[in-house]
């Protein structure tokens, strides 16, 4: 890939994402069609409106075209025409349709388990080599679905790794008698291989344009450090702009808080960026006890002024979402993702802004 090729996500409204590289002075609809991606065309010609996307993230040339495909206020809130557009940095569009409508299926992938780690009895940690790592591109905060070995079940599990990171991480949680949780207790062997179909999921990190508040409840962790990750590696390289980022990171159990030392890393490598951790359980010694509600700070909430990333089981997120209405706060921008502790696939139900 030259310095002039860009690599553009095409987030389709089934939660599928799809990478393609466009070159200097192509257009995405051209790049998506050399890619056999079937976006929503008409004219190709800026005129009827059909292919019309909104843009995520990044920056672009929006072309030539009429007022009745795209008006100044559509292009100004972030409305473009991919088949005009000529991107001028990596994008992230969010594309009408789904994916099975543009005839883009998602990878299948076999992996091979470098590292099986046991944070706790209940939280354990994969790292997986992935062939034909080149060919898995996703966005930090997607998942993937894995086959349990020697079942016919799947569960799907968040990258905990950055989209750039050579091996891939998850975390999870174990179930009472859970098929991943039996597996990993009883079968598992470094070297095992597995199947991983993916990635999925419209929950993943945005521009960053305002106040972010980022909401972890025990696993859900996992996007957030690849969100954590991505921007560890902006700021090195000077695109992340200075806003204020702050997790509340929520455990039942004193046991179920991980990876704290990386979030102590990026605390040192990300400008702006703070954390705290809570736990829920009464006997707990930690210093903030409760639910991660209890210790927002009007300065996280901004005003409603930020956006959030909120990732836990589904009490956390009502509960969440009836603390914002309790407060009179609306996010400018709310994306979320539930997950369901050892629930048959997809463990991970429903995201999306709200
Ligand atoms: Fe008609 Fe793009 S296809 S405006």
């Amino acid at each position: 890939m030259t310095d002039t090729n860009h690599s553009v996500a095409l987030a389709f409204e089934d939660g599928v994402t799809r990478f393609i590289t466009v070159a200097s002075g192509q257009t995405v609809a051209d790049a998506s069609y050399s890619a056999r991606i079937n976006i929503p065309l008409d004219c190709r010609d800026g005129a009827c409106g059909t292919c019309k996307a909104f843009c995520e993230s990044g920056k672009y040339d929006g072309g030539d075209y009429i007022e009745d495909a795209l008006t100044d206020d559509e292009a100004e809130a972030g409305y473009c025409l991919p088949c005009q557009m000529t991107p001028e940095s990596d994008l992230v569009l969010r594309i009408s349709g789904t994916a099975e409508m543009a005839k883009s299926g998602i990878g299948t992938f076999q992996a091979t388990i470098v590292k099986l780690h046991w944070y706790a009895d209940n939280t354990a940690g994969l790292t997986l080599a992935v062939e034909d790592r080149e060919r898995l591109a996703y966005l930090p905060g997607q998942y993937m679905n894995v086959q349990v070995p020697g079942t016919d079940q799947e569960r799907s599990y968040s990258f905990s790794s950055g989209p750039d990171a050579e091996q891939l991480t998850f975390l999870v949680r174990t179930a009472p008698d859970g098929a991943m949780t039996t597996y990993l207790k009883e079968r598992a062997a470094e070297g095992d291989t597995l199947t991983l179909e993916g990635p999925k999921g419209s929950f993943f990190l945005r521009d960053v344009k305002r106040p972010v508040l980022m909401l972890a409840g025990g696993t859900g962790i996992a996007p957030q450090l690849a969100m954590l990750e991505k921007l560890s590696a902006g700021a090195a390289a000077g695109t992340v702009p200075a806003f204020p980022i702050h997790l509340a990171y929520g455990a039942t159990w004193d046991k179920d808080l991980v990876e704290v030392e990386a979030l102590e890393r990026y605390a040192a490598t990300i400008p702006g960026f703070t954390f705290s951790t809570i736990v829920a359980d009464a006997d707990s010694q930690h210093p903030r006890k409760g639910y991660v509600t209890g210790h927002l700070l009007p300065e996280h909430l901004n005003d409603g002024d930020v956006d959030v990333y909120l990732c836990g089981p589904p009490a956390m997120v009502d509960a969440v979402r009836r603390y914002f209405d309790a407060e009179g706060i609306e996010p400018t921008n709310f994306y979320y993702e539930r997950f369901a502790v050892g629930a048959a696939a997809p463990a991970l139900a429903g995201a999306g802004a709200a």
